[in-house]
């Protein structure tokens, strides 16, 4: 059940999200775990309150059409990968494939200061030491260094000038390594962000193709909500 503070904290975001005219609709944004969009021409205002957010993206009922441990099958980690989630959230993503990778690296990367922060403290007091935190902006993800792995769940649809993005990161994907994209289907039965901002799956295979990526696997049916893509970048 929520809390009153949450309730109200929840009709606060729909509020916001209405007045920018990224949605605002329950079915849009009710749906456990799934979602949110506040981004007024992809500079994304509305992605500023963790705590907020966990209720939505942490919430235990995501892991029933979102089946996490499918999606970490996907990635292909070994002991030493090193990943980055561009969009990292809340975490969820990031305090799954840190135990998976207890010699390599996560780097979890967001627009969004608060999330980084509460992203890395997350993955501090469950004691991950391969976590780290790095603040992007819209049109540069700033990673460190070259990744095995590059993840996105549900965020590419947020990114701006795709093709241009998407062209420059190759160079900060290793020898080897992957892109990997999971985001929403094209269908309005299934709850998730607003229809017109969804994107099919071949729409993402060809900006990522003409990006320099080529496309390794594809799977619609793996998870219910969400397809899977999966790049090479040479
Ligand atoms: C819908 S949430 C997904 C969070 C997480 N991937 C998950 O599955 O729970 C999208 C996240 O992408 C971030 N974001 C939006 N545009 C971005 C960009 N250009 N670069 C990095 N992060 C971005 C937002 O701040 C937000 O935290």
């Amino acid at each position: 059940m929520w809390t009153r503070r949450i309730r109200c904290s929840a009709v606060a975001i729909m509020t916001v999200f209405t007045v920018v005219g990224c949605g605002g609709a329950a079915g849009h944004h009710g749906h456990g775990g799934g979602h949110g969009h506040g981004h007024g021409g992809h500079g994304d205002q509305g992605f500023k309150s963790p705590e907020e957010w966990a209720q939505r993206f942490d919430d235990p009922a995501r892991a029933e059409w979102q089946k996490p441990e499918a999606v970490v099958r996907h990635l292909e980690l070994s002991s030493n990968s090193t990943v980055a989630e561009i969009g990292a959230g809340t975490g969820y993503w990031v305090v799954r494939i840190a135990p998976e990778v207890p010699v390599g690296k996560v780097y979890a990367v967001d627009i969004e200061p608060s999330m980084v922060e509460y992203t890395t403290k997350r993955a501090a007091t469950l004691g991950f030491k391969n976590v780290e935190g790095v603040v992007g902006a819209p049109d540069d993800p700033k990673l460190p260094a070259a990744v095995d792995v590059l993840l996105l769940v549900d965020t590419y649809h947020h990114i701006a000038d795709r093709t241009a993005y998407f062209q420059r990161l190759r160079a900060k994907i290793a020898a080897g390594g992957r892109l990997v994209i999971v985001d929403y289907k094209v269908d309005p039965a299934i709850p998730g962000p607003p229809q017109e901002m969804r994107l099919t799956p071949d729409a993402v295979v060809g900006e990522l193709e003409d990006a320099g990526f080529h496309l390794k696997t594809r799977s619609e049916g793996a998870l219910p909500r969400q397809y899977i893509l999966i790049f090479t970048a040479g």
